[in-house]
């Protein structure tokens, strides 16, 4: 079996104080949609900021092609082909479309340009001149994964993409993570709402209190709906 693109091993994450990730494990092989599942503080959030190099102390492993990424800080992280798309979106709401399109580094070659955004994402070309304030919660969403495609990144972190998101555009955000994947991004997806992840990923980590409690193949999501509903509390 071919080497797995991101290896996680024992990482191990603080703020400040608060020890928040117990020697998280896990690995996402080259062109997988991978989700890590779980409740609210379970550590999703953390262990892509740990990942990204965005924790102020963490330990453990983290091998990108290979490579040990652990002491590198976030910018040099970024230049070995690692992006995060936050939660909290980070649109600049004074800021077009275009605008903020335009605003990530490319870092790294391979970094798709505008013309490729706008042909991945048409709704974005027809409001490329739009204000950022003026753009609907799904647009913005769109926004933020087009955003770090120009990067050059391979592997994309997107951290709960679909919340708050009507079950329409919901859709749509599966239907470009679907796309995403078949252009050849390796993502990581961090989701609450597993009939979602099911729709779009291989494979699902359980996350509970900072560790990976469980993987289930999506082949046989079914057979362990219980236990997910019990993991997840749902
Ligand atoms: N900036 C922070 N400072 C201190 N504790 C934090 C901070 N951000 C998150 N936490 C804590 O870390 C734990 C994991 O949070 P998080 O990774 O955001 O969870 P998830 O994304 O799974 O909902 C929670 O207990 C949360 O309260
Ligand atoms: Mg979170």
């Amino acid at each position: 079996m071919a080497e797995a693109l991101l290896q996680v091993r024992d990482l191990e994450g603080w703020y400040g104080e608060s020890h928040i990730l117990h020697g998280m494990t896990f690995e996402v092989g080259r062109g997988e949609v991978v989700t890590l599942l779980g409740r609210n503080g379970a550590g999703k959030t953390t262990t892509m900021r740990a990942v990204m190099g965005m924790l102020p102390k963490r330990s453990g492993s983290v091998k990108y092609d290979g490579r040990e990424l652990i002491h590198l800080k976030s910018n040099a992280i970024a230049k070995a082909g690692i992006a995060i798309c936050p939660e909290e979106r980070g649109i600049f709401a004074s800021l077009s479309v275009k605008e903020n399109l335009l605003l990530p580094p490319r870092v790294k070659p391979g970094g798709l340009d505008l013309e490729a955004i706008y042909k991945l994402f048409p709704n974005l070309r027809e409001r490329s001149t739009s204000q950022g304030t003026k753009l609907s919660g799904g647009e913005q969403q769109m926004l933020a994964i087009a955003r770090i495609l120009r990067t050059g990144a391979d592997l994309l972190l997107l951290d709960e993409p679909t919340e708050g998101l009507a079950p329409v555009i919901v859709q749509q955000i599966g239907a470009t993570i679907r796309m995403l994947r078949e252009t050849g991004f390796t993502i990581v997806l961090v989701e609450q709402n597993f009939h979602f992840a099911a729709t779009v990923a291989d494979r699902h980590y359980v996350v509970e209190h900072g560790q990976v409690i469980d993987m289930i193949p999506n082949a046989s999501l079914e057979q362990n709906r219980e236990k997910l509903k019990t993991y997840l509390g749902v």
